[in-house]
């Protein structure tokens, strides 16, 4: 026999032996040979062990294997606690002792070292509640914990608990989880799918005793790890074996596919119970282990490895073993009893108190009597050498599947010799003393590079679900200030209807000339493109309303091309004079080698222009960050042509100036007749529309259409969106050139939704929930936070890794809980503009709509803009609030590149055709 150390291990298949060497077992060939069956070989448990490995690697990669194996479940706890949390807490426990609930109220002073002794009651669940209807369940646990708490002095209101839920289950949050199935004993009906927490919280309120906040769930060894005291290294590992079995342990969270995340570590509970590879547990099954399966709630190629270990198992195959050799005329003189024949009269106390070597054979005998079996002298040493084969074998399973999690360990931290803490936990440590001297030293044999040190845990693991409990409920209460905080940008269906009536008023008053947030300017173009042949004919445009105040964009387009856009960006002199300025086009235009040629040509203006023609256009106002001086009031087309002429160098013929929406539509009109309506999202925000003449009182004429630039972005200048205009559309407003102006281009376009958003998470750090309440330089500065951050944040192809790349690039290092905060923080200004743009496009579809008295109006829209076109979700949205609020027309967005510029060119030609037309 090639045994090694004391355990009875054998290298390769034994020979007969004592399954506990140094324990006189009687020799008797069937007796031997029915507990030979419990000894393993040590290539055996290797096997196991690399099978378990290879199980664990695989789940973890997100493939799963062909055999039920171990489930790595992900529990949302990320680190192991630093001593520093504190309250009090009550924890509920269900599931890891057999038939009993524990409930504890735990205090955590916060202070290392300086422990409060909790306070705990145990409630024996009777069994037709383990196996009725689960809310029955739930509603006995919400009874338990209100007679707990009716003897304590603590109030009736927020208390908050933490719930130990020792089965398998699927979390999403740490307060989310959903079972996935009973195991050890309990079949109640309804729970297993279902959010456990919920159920919980659904009891307490059906007794409605106790106000209670189920703050956190957690699996048991998760409980078992987070309470325990740091040993020789930090304790990351937690281990139970009481009615069941199992293992958490902290990965590295890059390695776990389900959670696609490259930092940090997670708690994973392994599940282990679950594991019953054929190839590697078939060889070491008893026929006892078989039976007990086929008896058990959940027969069949499941769970074999916790019913060879768990002690809900462990006194049911010592009673089958038992039985076994009382009928072959081993034992009890040839007698079975109505004991050794009924299922789970043998508990675990009955084979821990008679399986301790110091128990002499009359404990034995006398554990035996209580039992109801009548044993003969001899059969207490073999009634206690079945107990010892028993546990050994389930203490040295166990061993290999903790060598397996310190190899996954070595392996995902690339460190060959490791020291670690393993959390141990459950009343199969408890009571059986030689189990964790077994575990030890089998675990030094198949992980001789490890060095372990056990740390029993502390008040059962209650101590580390209030730990878990702390940090849930801080992060519970950040959950709640960032709700308060972005509760202003969730718009209702009634506050975006008020906001189209509001806007339709508007547009109504601008149109007659009276007083109004809307300008309503006419465009002088009358019609929408007839597909008449204008395409072809020579119009050049050319856009100089930039992307943002530093930049002066310039497209050159005729009708039939567009030249490569040229972006140039402010020169170092002073531009703001109106002369430096347009001297500035002109030589930009000069740039793109236009010199010396007479073009006719359309003027892109993307500012609110009043104009009395197609060439003449008044400046209102400067928008988009741009204040060049002396040029409000001014008709630009002028200036551009005192520039022209100043500069000598280029003959243009400037012959009309368009409004980048109006260019949209006309562009976008020439592929869909139905294209009425123009619209940009992207700096700015604006619309225009193909409006009766006979409505608009500034323009002569009963008959017939003409495009109106609604200059929807100062909608609300007059104090109408003060309602929705929250603390942080304050702030923007109030930090830019035009401090009151343009307040719904404010909520909406790119050039301020990036600085909305830095004043959200300026503010929400400094209530301490983002970036763990510290203030940065970099974040205090001025249009740091991109409008395209948003996009990119937002977009669903990113992951949430890369949230955390764009903002670690902006110097802002976070937690995957601010990440996750961040891009909840875009997702609701994002929304808001979008829903508020959708309602603005709502108001014009649906006065066009009456306009024409038509039950239904069928529409398109020209649209541009690098938000409109950028944003992940943003067309979606707007798509969806006109859907809502316009419900008779049927509304399609068309998309236009550089279409303005087109729609310019368009413009033109048909204007020197007009001219032409009328010298003829
Ligand atoms: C461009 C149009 O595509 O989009 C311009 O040609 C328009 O006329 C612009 O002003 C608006 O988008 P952004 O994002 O550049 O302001
Ligand atoms: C069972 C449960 C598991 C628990 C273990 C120990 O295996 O499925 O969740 O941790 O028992 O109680
Ligand atoms: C600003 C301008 C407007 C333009 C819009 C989109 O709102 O005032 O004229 O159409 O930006 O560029």
């Amino acid at each position: 026999m090639d045994s090694i150390g004391s355990l009875g291990l054998q290298q390769g298949e034994g020979a007969p032996g004592c399954p506990q060497e140094g324990l006189p077992c009687p020799s008797n060939t069937s007796e031997m040979e029915c507990l030979q069956q419990f000894k393993m070989t040590g290539a055996q448990l290797r096997q196991i062990q690399t099978s378990l490995l290879g199980s664990m690697e695989q789940a973890l990669r997100g493939q799963a294997g062909p055999a039920p194996a171990v489930r790595m479940l992900p529990t949302y706890v990320g680190s192991i606690p630093h001593g520093t949390e504190q309250g009090d807490f009550v924890v509920l426990e269900l599931g890891a002792t057999g038939a009993s609930l524990r409930v504890l109220w735990v205090t955590l002073t916060g202070i290392e070292g300086h422990k409060v002794e909790p306070r705990s009651q145990e409630f024996v669940i009777p069994q037709e509640v383990m196996l009725g209807p689960g809310q029955q369940l739930f509603d006995f646990a919400a009874r338990c914990l209100s007679e707990f708490l009716d003897v304590l002095p603590v109030g009736i209101q927020g208390l908050q608990l933490g719930f130990s839920f020792s089965f398998p289950c699927h979390q999403t949050g740490l307060d989310k989880s959903t079972l996935i199935s009973w195991t050890k004993g309990f079949k109640c009906s309804d729970v297993e799918g279902q959010d456990v927490v919920q159920l919980l919280r659904d009891a307490i309120q059906r007794q409605g005793a106790y106000s209670i906040d189920v703050v956190a769930v957690v699996n048991d060894t998760v409980g078992t790890m987070m309470g325990c005291e740091p040993g020789v290294g930090p304790c990351e590992v937690g281990l139970v074996v009481d009615t069941g079995t199992n293992a958490c342990y902290m990965e590295e969270a890059r390695h776990v596919a389900v959670l696609d995340e490259d930092r940090g570590r997670v708690c994973i509970s392994i599940e282990w119970g679950s594991f019953s590879d054929e190839g590697a547990l078939g060889p070491v099954q008893t026929i006892f282990d078989r039976t007990l399966d086929h008896e058990s709630l959940n027969p069949g190629a499941q769970r074999w490895f916790e019913k060879m270990i768990g002690g809900l198992y462990l006194g049911e195959l010592v009673r089958l073993v038992l039985a076994h050799l009382a009928q072959r005329g081993a034992l009890f003189g040839g007698h079975t009893s109505p004991v050794l024949r009924s299922q789970g009269s043998i508990l675990l106390e009955h084979v821990a108190e008679m399986e301790d070597p110091s128990a002499g054979a009359a404990r034995v005998h006398a554990v035996l009597q209580d039992l109801g079996l009548n044993p003969k002298a001899s059969d207490a040493e073999w009634v206690q050498c079945v107990c010892m084969a028993v546990c050994t074998r389930a203490a040295q399973l166990c061993a290999a599947a903790l060598a397996a999690v310190l190899s996954r360990l070595q392996h995902s931290r690339e460190q060959q010799a490791l020291q670690i803490a393993v959390a141990t936990g459950g009343r199969v440590f408890e009571r059986h003393p030689r189990f964790l001297s077994v575990l030890r030293e089998t675990v030094m044999l198949l992980a001789p590079d490890c060095n372990v040190s056990f740390i029993p845990s502390v008040d059962g693991g209650g101590r580390g679900v209030a730990m878990v409990t702390a940090v849930a409920a801080r992060l519970a209460a950040h959950r709640r200030l960032l709700e308060e905080t972005l509760a202003p940008f969730r718009l209702t269906r009634e506050q975006l209807a008020e906001v189209q009536a509001q806007m339709r008023e508007a547009m109504a008053k601008g149109l007659q000339g009276e007083a109004s947030s809307l300008r309503m300017l006419p465009t002088y173009v009358r019609a929408t493109p007839d597909g008449s042949g204008d395409m072809g004919s020579r119009g050049h445009s050319m856009c100089g309303a930039g992307a943002s105040s530093s930049i002066l964009e310039l497209r050159v387009s005729s009708s039939w091309c567009v030249w490569p856009r040229e972006v140039y960006p402010w020169p170092g002199v002073d531009v703001r004079g109106q002369g430096r300025l347009f001297d500035h086009i002109v030589d930009c235009i000069q740039k793109q080698g236009l010199s010396g040629q007479s073009l006719p040509l359309g003027f892109t203006f993307s500012f609110p222009c009043r104009q009395m023609g197609l060439d003449q256009g008044i400046l209102l106002n400067w928008t988009k960050g741009f204040n060049a001086s002396d040029c409000e009031g001014q008709d630009v087309v002028c200036l551009l042509r005192e520039a022209i002429r100043r500069r000598q160098a280029v003959e243009l013929n400037v012959v009309a100036i368009v409004n980048d929406t109006v260019g949209t539509m006309m562009s976008c009109g020439y592929e869909d007749p139905h294209c009425e309506v123009g619209l940009i999202v992207g700096t700015g925000t604006n619309a225009c529309y193909m409006e009766e003449l006979r409505n608009v009182a500034s323009v002569d004429g009963d008959s017939g259409q003409m495009c109106i630039n609604t200059e929807w972005g100062a909608f609300g200048d007059d104090g109408s969106l003060s309602m929705l205009s929250t603390r942080f559309d304050a702030c923007v407003d109030q930090a830019s050139i035009n401090p009151g102006k343009q307040r719904f281009e404010k909520m909406i376009s790119g050039m301020y939704l990036g600085e909305i958003v830095r004043h959200i998470l300026l503010h929400l750090t400094s209530l301490g929930v983002l970036f763990r309440g510290q203030q940065t330089q970099r974040l205090q500065t001025r249009d740091i936070f991109k409008t395209k951050f948003l996009s990119e944040i937002e977009s669903d192809s990113l992951a949430l890794r890369q949230v955390r790349a764009i903002l670690e690039d902006l110097g802002l290092p976070l937690t995957s809980d601010d990440a996750l905060m961040v891009l909840e923080v875009c997702q609701a200004v994002s929304k808001r503009a979008a829903q508020l743009c959708g309602a603005g496009v709502a108001a014009v579809v649906e006065k066009i709509r009456e306009n024409r008295g038509l039950e239904e109006l069928t529409i398109s829209v020209g649209v541009d803009g690098t938000l409109y076109k950028l944003h992940p979700h943003f067309s979606s949205l707007v798509a969806a609030t006109v859907r809502e609020l316009a419900p008779h027309c049927v509304v399609t967005f068309l998309q236009s590149e550089d279409g303005s510029g087109k729609g310019a060119a368009l413009v033109t030609a048909v204007a020197c055709r007009l001219a032409q037309t009328t010298r003829v």
